[in-house]
């Protein structure tokens, strides 16, 4: 059986006005991606890998100015949304629940005056109609499948306790917690070292073999 797209890009185009001229951030992108399938866009720096990804996410900063595309998005529930033309209320329920970004640098997306467990919890607590208690059991059950030694110091430490590796293992239980159907990761390993870049990717494989 083929499986059914999950996101589609068509004929995107991003520029950004700036005092030096117009940036062609996204030139005519279309590519589809179906449900469980891995897609990997690789391109120099500055190709317009992040805008892509902000685009989808409905992050773009407000300057960005989108010329012609559209990113059609299929819900849980099978619907179909243009995400381009999506209310902020429509995007901010999708995120996390049915899409979620792990960022390349994990310090400037977690807070770092809360502790990582309460903004898990914080994720779950939003996007589920559960308790304080299950969306504590669950923040605990997803440190330890991000392969977390201690679970429990993982949900107690501020961000800055952790070392770089242990902050994107976090970030990625934070992106996965709420089940979405679409993670983009955005360079999730470039700012960590290669052995740990190594099991990142492993585990981002694995948890998607499980999915
Ligand atoms: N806020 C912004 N204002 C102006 N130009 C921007 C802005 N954000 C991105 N751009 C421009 O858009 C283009 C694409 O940037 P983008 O960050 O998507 O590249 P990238 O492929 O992710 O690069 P890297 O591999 O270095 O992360 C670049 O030319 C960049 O300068
Ligand atoms: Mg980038």
């Amino acid at each position: 059986m083929t499986k059914s797209n999950l996101l589609e890009v068509n004929n995107l185009s991003i520029h950004f006005p700036t005092i030096s001229g117009r940036v062609e951030a996204v030139a005519g992108l279309s590519f589809h991606l179906k449900k469980g399938e891995t897609l990997g866009v690789v391109g120099a720096s500055g190709s317009g890998k992040s805008v892509t990804c902000l685009s989808i996410m409905g992050l773009l900063p407000k300057k960005a100015k989108v010329i012609s595309g559209e990113i059609a998005f299929y819900k849980k529930d099978g619907t179909k949304l243009n995400l381009l033309a999506a209310s902020s209320t429509e995007l901010q329920s999708l995120r996390g629940k049915e899409m979620a970004m792990v960022f390349q640098e994990p310090m400037n997306s977690l807070n770092p005056v809360f502790r990582c467990g309460g903004q898990i919890m914080e994720a779950i607590l939003l996007h589920e109609k559960t308790d304080k208690k299950c969306a504590k059991d669950k923040t605990l059950q997803w440190l330890a499948r991000v392969q977390l030694d201690d679970p429990e110091r993982a949900f107690r430490a501020f961000p800055h306790q952790l070392s770089g590796g242990q902050r994107q293992r976090v970030m990625i239980a934070m992106a996965l917690a709420c089940n979405p159907s679409l993670l983009i990761a955005d360079e999730p390993t470039s700012a960590l070292d290669v052995t740990v870049q190594r099991s990142i990717l492993n585990l981002l494989k694995n948890l998607r073999n499980d999915w």
